[in-house]
Order: structure tokens, then sequence, then C-alpha cells
């Protein structure tokens, strides 16, 4: 501790030296830092677009809006499907309203998350066909990247979380947020055609 203390004091006599004004910005949250030291990177990887896990959804490039508001419905308890109880409310339970801003700032910020592997040229793939009739594309957009304000980015995500938090919207497993205005349109796919679309969604560059 008085090590720390005496290594940032030239730190702050510098920082006195030109005024109160540089001081301010090293007290702002910083959300890369934060995504760090709270441990995100454990599960959602350092880059936030390497997982630790099959099913767990990559975050780079989301949407700020919709990040905030899974997160405090994470911590309310209004979404419980898939793994939000078991993995992530630990988690985000006492994190701060200012630090979830500052993380999902962070990582709206970042370049989206690299896509999974095409399968070779040829024919369309089926889930492309599906996505622009079964009217996904109305709310996420061209290709999923372009959704509406508050809506989520799906394109690139990881093939088994668009596969569950499709199901589980279909389903009612997870009815939080906005998923209302999805529900609806569910009945016109089936598992199979979710399984489609989920391949084709995982692949988008
Ligand atoms: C122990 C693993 C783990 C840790 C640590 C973790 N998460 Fe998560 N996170 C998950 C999983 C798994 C999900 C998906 C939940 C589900 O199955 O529905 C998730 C979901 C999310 C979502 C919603 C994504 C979406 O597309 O709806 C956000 C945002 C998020 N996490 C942010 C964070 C932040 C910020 C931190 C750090 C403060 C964090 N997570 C720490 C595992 C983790
Ligand atoms: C009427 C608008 C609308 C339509 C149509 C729609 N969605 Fe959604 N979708 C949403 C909204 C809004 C959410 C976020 C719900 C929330 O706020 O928690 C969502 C969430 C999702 C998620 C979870 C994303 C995440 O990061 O957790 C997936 C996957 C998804 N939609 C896929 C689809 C697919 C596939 C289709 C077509 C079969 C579709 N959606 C059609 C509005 C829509």
């Amino acid at each position: 501790m008085l090590k720390t203390i005496k290594r940032q004091l030239p730190v702050l006599a510098l920082a006195a030296a030109f005024g109160a004004v540089s001081l301010a910005p090293a007290l702002a949250a910083d959300g890369k830092a934060l995504y760090a030291d709270k441990g995100c990177a454990a599960c959602h990887g350092e880059d936030a677009k390497t997982p630790l896990q099959e099913g767990f959804p990559k975050l780079a490039g989301q949407s700020a809006e919709y990040m905030i508001n899974q997160i405090k419905d994470i911590k309310s308890g209004a979404r419980t499907n898939g793994q939000s109880v078991d993995s992530m409310k630990p988690i985000v339970e006492d994190l701060a309203d200012a630090d979830v801003k500052a993380i999902a700032d962070y990582l709206a910020s970042l370049k989206e998350a690299p896509a999974a592997a095409a399968a070779p040229a040829g024919a369309p793939h089926p889930g492309k066909t599906l996505f622009l009739t079964k009217t996904c594309v109305a709310c996420h957009g061209k290709e999923g990247k372009k959704p509406l304000p508050g809506y989520p980015n799906i394109a690139g995500q990881d093939k088994a979380y668009i596969l569950a938090q499709t199901k589980d919207i279909k389903s009612g497993a997870r009815t939080n947020g906005k998923a209302n205005a999805m529900q609806p349109v569910m009945h016109l796919v089936n598992d199979d055609e979710i399984a489609q679309i989920a391949e084709y969604l995982s692949t988008v560059k």
C-alpha cells in the first residue's frame, strides 16, 4: 500500500502542476480496465470475441443500450434463462450502474466479433433465406448487423448461444426486456429452421 502511494506521488504532483483538469480523466470509470478487473474477460474472452465455451455470448460490437438492459435484467431476476443465473448474476450483482455503463460503452466501441468459418461457397445458405423470409431481418437488420435501436446485433454471434436464446424466446423461458416484440413471430420457425438460421448468422462477417 505504502509502495503504491509512493509510486503515485510523483504522478499526482505532476498532475497538480498542470491543474485539477488533468486529474479528471484518471477518475472517470475506465470500461476497458473494469472489464478486466471485474472478471468479465474470464468468460467472455479478453477481447470479448472469444468466449470461454460454446453457448457463451460474444459481446464485442454489441449495442450498449441492449447490454445495459440485459445486465439490469439479470441483476433484478427479470432474465433467468440459460446460464444467466448461474454464470452471470453473481458477477454483476454488486456492479454499480456507472460501471455497467462504462463497460457497455467500451464493449460497444470494439470492432464486431469475427464470424465462424462459412461453409464452402455454393448455393446460398438455407438459413439466410429463412432469416430473410421469417421476418428476422425486419428487426435485426441486414444480415443481423443493423438492428433497430436497443435491439441486439446477432451477426457472427456464437451458434449455440443464438440457438438457445431463440428457442428460449420462442418457448417463453426468456421474456425480459423487449423479448415480447419477437415472441409473436416465433411460431413461424421450427427447431430445425432455428438451427439453420443460427448456423447462418454465426458465419456472417
Ligand atoms: C462465469 C462466466 C461469466 C462471467 C464472469 C460474466 N459473464 Fe456475462 N454472460 C455469461 C453467460 C453464460 C451469458 C449468457 C446467459 C444465458 O445463457 O442466457 C452472459 C450474458 C451476458 C450479457 C448478455 C448478452 C446478450 O447478448 O444478451 C452481457 C451484456 C454480459 N454477459 C456482460 C458481462 C459483463 C459486463 C461481465 C463482467 C462484469 C460478465 N458478463 C461476466 C457468462 C459470464
Ligand atoms: C419484431 C422484432 C423482432 C423480430 C421479428 C425478431 N426479433 Fe429477435 N429479438 C428482438 C428483440 C427486441 C430482442 C432482444 C430482447 C430483449 O430486449 O431482451 C431479440 C433477441 C434475439 C436474440 C437474442 C440475442 C442475444 O444477444 O441474446 C436472437 C438470437 C434473436 N433475437 C434471433 C431472432 C431470429 C432468428 C428471428 C427470426 C426468426 C428474430 N430474432 C426475429 C426483436 C425481434
